[in-house]
C-alpha cells in the first residue's frame, strides 16, 4: 500500500514507519522537524521537509506519491504548551489536520488513521476508561484532538473517506523525547542510567497505563485494514503505579539511583488506565510487550 505518515521523524511516527516497511508498503513522510529528527527516520522512505499548514507541499505529495492511506501523527503534542500558546496548538493540530483532510479529499486517499489521546476523557468518572466515557476537555490540546475526531466523522459522512481514531494512553519507548506527553519513562531512564536520584511527585501511588511504542505502531498498521469508522483506545488495559515503574526500571537496569519524593503537582490526575477490549477486537491486535520487556528495550538493555 502507498502510505503517507505525517510526523514520521517523531517518536511514534518513526516506529510506525519501521513496522510498515517490514511489509510490502511504500511510505512517504511529511515532517517539519520541529521536534522530530532525521536520525529517527528509516532511509527507505521518501521524505518531504515541510509543514502541515503548507497546502502547496500537501498538494505536491498527493500528486507525486498518490497515497492510498494517511497515518496522521504530526502534531503539537504537549499539554502545557497548548495552555501557553493555544493559537499555535490550534493552528498545527486543527488547521493543519483540516489541510490534511482536504488534501485527502482531493487525492486518492481512502483512509486516515489519526493519533488522538486519552486526554479527551479528562478526570476519570470510572476506571478503566472505555471509549463510552464522557469527554471532558481540560486543556486546548484535548480540544484540538477532539475537534479533529469530529472532522473525521463529518468527512466520512460527506466525502466517504474512511477513518480510525486511536486514543493513545501513555506511550513510551526508544527515541522518545523527555519533554513529551509520556515523558516520565524517558526522564527516569536518563537519571537511572546515570545513577542520579529520580524525582517522584506525590507518594508515587498514582497510576498510568504505559504502552510500548512498538505495540502502538502495530495498532496503526492493523488499522490500515481494520477498525473502519471507529474510535479506539490503544493501551495495555493495566494500571501501573509510578513507584512500580521506578522499581521495575531500577531492577532491569541494575541502577543504584534512589527515589526522591516531592510535593504533588497541582492538577495531576491520580489514577488513569484504559479499557482496550474494543481495540483488541476491532483491530485484531493486542499489545505484545509486558512492562519489563518494553523498559529493557527502551533502556537499550536487550
Ligand atoms: N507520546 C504519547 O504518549 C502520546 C500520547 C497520546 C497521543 N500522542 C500523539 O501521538 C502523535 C505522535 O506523538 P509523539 O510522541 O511521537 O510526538 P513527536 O513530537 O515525537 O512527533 C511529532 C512529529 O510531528 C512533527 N510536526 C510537528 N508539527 C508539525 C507541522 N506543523 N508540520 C509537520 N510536521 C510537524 C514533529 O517534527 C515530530 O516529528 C501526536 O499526534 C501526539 O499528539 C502521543
Amino acid at each position: 500500500m502507498r502510505i503517507l505518515v505525517t510526523g514520521g521523524a517523531g517518536f511514534i511516527g518513526s516506529h510506525i514507519i519501521d513496522a510498515l516497511l517490514k511489509k510490502e508498503n511504500k511510505v512517504c513522510v511529511l515532517d517539519n522537524l520541529s521536534s522530530g529528527k532525521m536520525e529517527n527516520l528509516n532511509p527507505g522512505v521518501n521524505f518531504y521537509h515541510g509543514d502541515l499548514r503548507d497546502k502547496e507541499i500537501l498538494q505536491q505529495i498527493m500528486q507525486k506519491e498518490r497515497p492510498e492511506a494517511v497515518i496522521h501523527q504530526a502534531a503539537q503534542p504537549s499539554v502545557p504548551r497548548s495552555i501557553e500558546d493555544p493559537s499555535y496548538d490550534a493552528s498545527v493540530n486543527v488547521e493543519g489536520s483540516v489541510n490534511i483532510l482536504e488534501a485527502c479529499r482531493k487525492g486518492e486517499v481512502q483512509k486516515i488513521i489519526f493519533s488522538s489521546t486519552a486526554a479527551v476523557y479528562g478526570n476519570p468518572r470510572y476506571l478503566p476508561l472505555s471509549e463510552e466515557h464522557p469527554v471532558e476537555l481540560l486543556a486546548p490540546y484535548g480540544i484540538s484532538k477532539y475537534a479533529v475526531e469530529q472532522y473525521l466523522k463529518v468527512y466520512k459522512d460527506i466525502h466517504g473517506i474512511d477513518f480510525t481514531v486511536l486514543r493513545y494512553a501513555n506511550v513510551y519507548g526508544p527515541r522518545q523525547d523527555a519533554a513529551g506527553e509520556g515523558g516520565v519513562v524517558s526522564i527516569f531512564a536518563d537519571r537511572l542510567l546515570n545513577n542520579d536520584a529520580v524525582n517522584i511527585y506525590g507518594d508515587g501511588e498514582q497510576t498510568r497505563d504505559f504502552i510500548y511504542v512498538k505495540d502502538v505502531a502495530a495498532a496503526n498498521a492493523a488499522a490500515l485494514c481494520n477498525g473502519s469508522g471507529q474510535v479506539l483506545n490503544i493501551s495495555t488495559g493495566k494500571a501501573t503505579t509510578v513507584n512500580e515503574l521506578f522499581y521495575t526500571m531500577k531492577d532491569v537496569s541494575g541502577s543504584s539511583s534512589s527515589a526522591r519524593y516531592c510535593s504533588e503537582r497541582p492538577g495531576d490526575i491520580k489514577h488513569s488506565y484504559l479499557d482496550n477490549s474494543l481495540g483488541v477486537k476491532q483491530l485484531e491486535w493486542k499489545p505484545g510487550y509486558n512492562l519489563q520487556q518494553g523498559l529493557k528495550e527502551t533502556m537499550g538493555l536487550s
